[in-house]
């Protein structure tokens, strides 16, 4: 099996280990992929027999990047995770590149304020919207909230946030205009709570210094998140009289569950 034979086939180039259960890796990219920021494509791993089982990967990596990044939960007897979560530098990994999705600037009307809200790995396409000029470009301010359980499972995005100053494309407004709330729930760090509860409680407001409430005349989301929390923050947003956008027609909030292999 070779690249001549599978032309989707790329090679890992990098893998992190950030806990026991969440790692993030990188692979080659194909000469001809170009997506948006936030999208998705199907990634998976040569099968000896049978068909590969494809998941759903969002690209975390910004569009401008020579490879692409990937952030993973491993899940002990997930189809794929079970066996991805094993990965070295040198090993093929599928990509079919065919990017998609609605976690996309297109698909919000422009506004000032944009909220990028994730729970657990649902936090890897804002790793690629974070590091894309345009998402600083169209928005005055962009508040980051990141919710998981235990505080490791937040250094990922506390990593990438960090790294955001020093960028040499972005480095300047994201001094201006990046508001960062990571959060857990379950061990005690500086903020807790779920994104839904200090959304709710005005808390987030109060520790960041922001405009309360959201308001559809100024107020963008993002959301990525497991089934539960997107349906609750779905509610929430539209309780504000924010509406839900697409591709085809662009609206004030867009949602993508977080993918798990
Ligand atoms: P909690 O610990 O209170 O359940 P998970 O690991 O289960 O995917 O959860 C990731 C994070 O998302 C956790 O901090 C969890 O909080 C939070 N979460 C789970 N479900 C919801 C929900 N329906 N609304 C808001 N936050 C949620």
């Amino acid at each position: 099996m070779n690249q001549h034979i599978r032309p989707d086939l790329q090679t890992v180039t990098a893998v992190r280990h950030w806990t026991d259960s969440l790692f993030s890796f990188r692979v080659t990219r194909p000469a001809s992929l170009r997506f948006r920021s936030g999208e998705f494509v199907m990634i998976g791993l040569p099968s000896a027999e049978g068909k590969p089982v494809l998941r759903a990967y969002s690209i975390a990596s910004p569009s401008w990047d020579d490879e692409l990044e990937f952030y993973s939960i491993k899940v002990p007897d997930g189809p794929l995770t079970s066996r991805l979560q094993h990965i070295q530098p040198g090993d093929p990994l599928i990509l079919r590149p065919k990017p998609v999705g609605t976690l996309v600037h297109d698909a919000l009307l422009p506004g000032e304020r944009l909220w990028l809200l994730a729970t657990g790995t649902g936090f890897a396409p804002f790793a690629s919207l974070l590091r894309d000029p345009e998402t600083w470009e169209k928005n005055a301010q962009v508040v980051m909230m990141h919710t998981c359980r235990d505080y490791a499972d937040l250094a990922y995005g506390q990593e990438l946030v960090n790294s955001l100053q020093a960028d040499p494309l972005i480095g300047e407004l994201v001094a201006d205009k990046l508001r960062y709330y990571p959060t857990t729930t379950r061990e005690t760090s500086p903020y807790m709570g779920r994104i839904t509860e200090t959304l709710a409680s005005g808390q987030v407001f109060r520790d960041l210094g922001l405009e309360a409430p959201l308001d559809p005349a100024r107020d963008r989301a993002m959301v990525c998140g497991s089934l539960a929390f997107n349906k609750d923050i779905s509610a929430l947003l539209e309780g504000f009289g924010l509406r839900e956008g697409s591709n085809s027609a662009p609206a004030d909030f867009v949602i993508e569950k977080a993918f798990v292999g």
